[in-house]
């Protein structure tokens, strides 16, 4: 028996197209006008938008090491809600994926117990100390599909460099968190209006843009393809718009909420706004718009970092960094972007499936069919409060607790599967 999903409106090109899908097994069989059904599961979609499963290259999982904060099963229950169908996992985790052993864990884990796909990226250095690479090649035979030390700079130029060098050659893209320790050390907010009117020490925005710039020397001068995780400030788009004007192998990715808040938007000294890198000033949220606009900046992804309610309300310099983002990135994207019309749908749908799958190589992020069945289906009318409470993810660390939002995911499938499904009447409730 298969599933089908009646007369939803399939996003492509910037049109919606009224269609049946026939899903069997694990993949797409048929889209047409009218499906006859013949014994199958049917779901009535009408009026709701179908797009492919969005992809998320930078999540934090936190599994093995950090079970209160989130685990591989909530994390992936809250990656389905937000309508997501695969999820790249950083590598910060303890132990550190830095070894075959943790990346098999990590992907047996995964299939037992996860709800959508899930990539793990491994790190650059062991324990991501900035000391020695990785055994890159076991890293990659075990299944890593980037390397990453995500939550820390790489200091040193050499280290990076060599690390480029052993990535090349196995083909695998470097994803950096850029942040120069020697400038940023000490600082819990952006170095701007915020910590000034507040006292407390600020993350200047060299301290990101320093290794952006040097980086990008090195992807040139190893021909790496270089990946800039979380960017966040005005001069880090323009070096990468430049490095792409080159023809460097360059790419970048951008977060919800550096999009969207900047630090003049801090409400007060409270840790739901604090992450890495910091809320930046409104001159280099306007340069990430343009960025995403014009293609500097190439995909969206959400830095999903759950913590416990506990840590962060340690208070603004004890707090540790990080924001949830998995079940409220779409509604906030579709809100305040598309329905603003600053973005079209399509431009944002885009940057979520298809563009991150051609950066980095892989097979979803399309709806067709003989395709995988990762869809989503989403409500683009009905408005809804974000509660925190109501998340799958065992983080509630939001900065966007009571925004209105429209184009909340309705139904997502994975691979053939019904991963989340809201109820009607229920608010968004599961049913099940
Ligand atoms: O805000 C952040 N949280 N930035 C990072 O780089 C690391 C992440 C985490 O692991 O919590
Ligand atoms: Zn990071
Ligand atoms: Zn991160």
């Amino acid at each position: 028996m298969g599933i089908i999903l009646r007369n939803g409106q399939l996003l492509k090109n910037g049109e919606t197209f009224i269609k049946d899908i026939l899903i069997e097994g694990n993949n797409i069989v048929r889209m047409d006008e009218s499906i006859g059904n013949d014994g199958h599961q049917e779901i009535d979609i009408s009026g709701k938008l179908i797009v492919p499963g969005f992809i998320d290259m930078h999540v934090h999982l936190r599994e093995p090491g950090f079970e209160a904060k989130e685990t591989i099963a909530t994390g992936t229950a809250s990656a389905a809600r937000g309508g997501f169908t695969t999820v790249a996992c950083m590598p910060n985790t303890r132990p550190v994926i830095d070894t075959p052993e943790t990346v098999q864990r990590i992907t047996k884990k995964a299939r037992e117990e996860g709800s959508v796909r899930v990539l793990p990226i491994g790190a650059i250095t062991v324990r991501e100390l900035g000391t020695e690479l990785t055994d890159m090649k076991a890293l990659k035979d075990a299944g890593v599909i980037a390397l990453s030390d995500d939550g820390v700079g790489i200091q040193t130029s050499s280290m990076m460099k060599d690390g480029m060098i052993a990535a090349k050659k196995l083909g695998l893209p470097v994803v950096a968190h850029c942040e120069d320790d020697s400038l940023a050390e000490g600082g819990c907010v952006h170095e701007g209006v915020f910590s000034q009117k507040h006292g407390l020490r600020g993350i200047p925005s060299e301290a990101e843009s320093i290794h952006v710039g040097r980086d990008i020397l090195l992807a040139e001068a190893t021909g790496a393809h270089y990946h800039v995780c979380h960017i966040s400030t005005a001069e880090s788009v323009r070096l990468v718009r430049e490095a792409k004007q080159r023809g460097a192998r360059v790419t970048a990715e951008v977060c919800p909420h550096h999009l969207l808040l900047c630090d003049e938007d801090i409400p007060g000294l409270d840790a739901n706004y604090k992450m890495n890198p910091p809320l930046r000033s409104r001159r280099d949220q306007e340069a990430l718009l343009e960025g995403l606009k014009d293609g500097s900046i190439d995909i969206i992804v959400t830095d999903h970092a759950p913590h416990t309610e506990e840590e962060k309300q340690r208070g603004m310099e004890l707090a540790p960094f990080g924001i949830v983002g998995l079940e409220t990135a779409f509604p906030l994207l579709y809100t305040k972007l598309v329905a603003s019309g600053l973005f079209s749908l399509q431009e944002i749908v885009d940057r979520m499936t298809t563009v991150p799958a051609k950066v980095f190589g892989l097979p979803w992020g399309s709806i067709e069919e003989g395709a995988v069945a990762d869809i989503t289906v989403i409500d683009l009318e009905t408005e809804k409060e974000v509660n925190p409470q109501s998340f799958a993810s065992k983080g509630k660390n939001t900065p966007f607790t009571g925004w209105a939002l429209k184009g909340w995911p309705v139904l997502t499938v994975s691979e053939g599967r019904i991963v989340w499904q809201a109820a009607e009447e229920n608010d968004g409730e599961e049913m099940q």
